[in-house]
């Protein structure tokens, strides 16, 4: 009886350390499978509020970082929006403008998940993104937009977005402040790694 008992005890603790293992393997892949998307943060900042967040948010979650340049530098007078002939007043009231940006992602086949990144422009994402979601190939991809800006939220940005790149998975995003910690960012974008 007691040779039973002792064998019954052997099965439960052998099936039981089987279980346990197989469980702590799964976790494993998983973890791995979530750490191999390539992550990519690209970012347009006329005056580098949203770069500051965009460099934390690559360093938050290791992620490659690209500024978004334009070909033409924005000057101060093209940024003044009290005026309704500047260059951005101009761009923004346009909805068919595309400035022309003077790099490229080397390889933007090889990412999975992208962060876009921008000031808000009249309550919207700058034609200059614009011009970005429609100079890649964005198929199967998550793009996520992300934004600083003196006050308002993300508007429409996301659905224009999603509208200019249509194999794209966009999310409607974010709107932080500049003194956003890592922490919170890491803990935001988490989501989609
Ligand atoms: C042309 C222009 C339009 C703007 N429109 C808005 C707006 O609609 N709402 C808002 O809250 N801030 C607006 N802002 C403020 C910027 O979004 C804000 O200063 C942003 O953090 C600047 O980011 P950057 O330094 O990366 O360019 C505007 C700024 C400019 C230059």
């Amino acid at each position: 009886m007691k040779l039973k008992i002792f064998a019954a005890v052997l099965i439960v603790v052998f099936v039981g350390t089987i279980f346990v293992f197989k469980n702590n393997n799964g976790g494993e892949v998983m973890a791995e499978a979530k750490s191999n998307k390539k992550v990519l943060v690209a970012y347009f900042s006329a005056s580098g509020v949203t770069a500051g967040v965009a460099d934390k948010l690559s360093k938050a979650i290791g992620a490659d970082l690209f500024e978004i340049k334009p070909a033409q530098p924005y000057t101060n007078a093209d940024l003044d929006w009290t005026n309704k002939k500047s260059r951005s007043s101009v761009e923004m009231d346009d909805r068919s403008s595309r400035p022309a940006i003077a790099n490229k992602v080397t390889d933007m086949s090889k990412y999975d998940v992208i962060f876009v990144g921008f000031p808000i422009w009249w309550y919207r994402e700058p034609s200059i993104i614009d011009t970005f979601m429609e100079s890649y190939d964005f198929s199967g991809k998550q793009v996520i937009p992300f934004a600083t800006s003196g006050g308002s939220g993300m508007g429409d940005s996301g659905s224009i977005m999603q509208k200019l790149a249509p194999k794209a998975k966009v999310d409607n995003g974010k709107r932080f402040s500049s003194g956003v910690s890592e922490k919170d960012l890491k803990t935001w974008a988490s989501k989609w790694l």
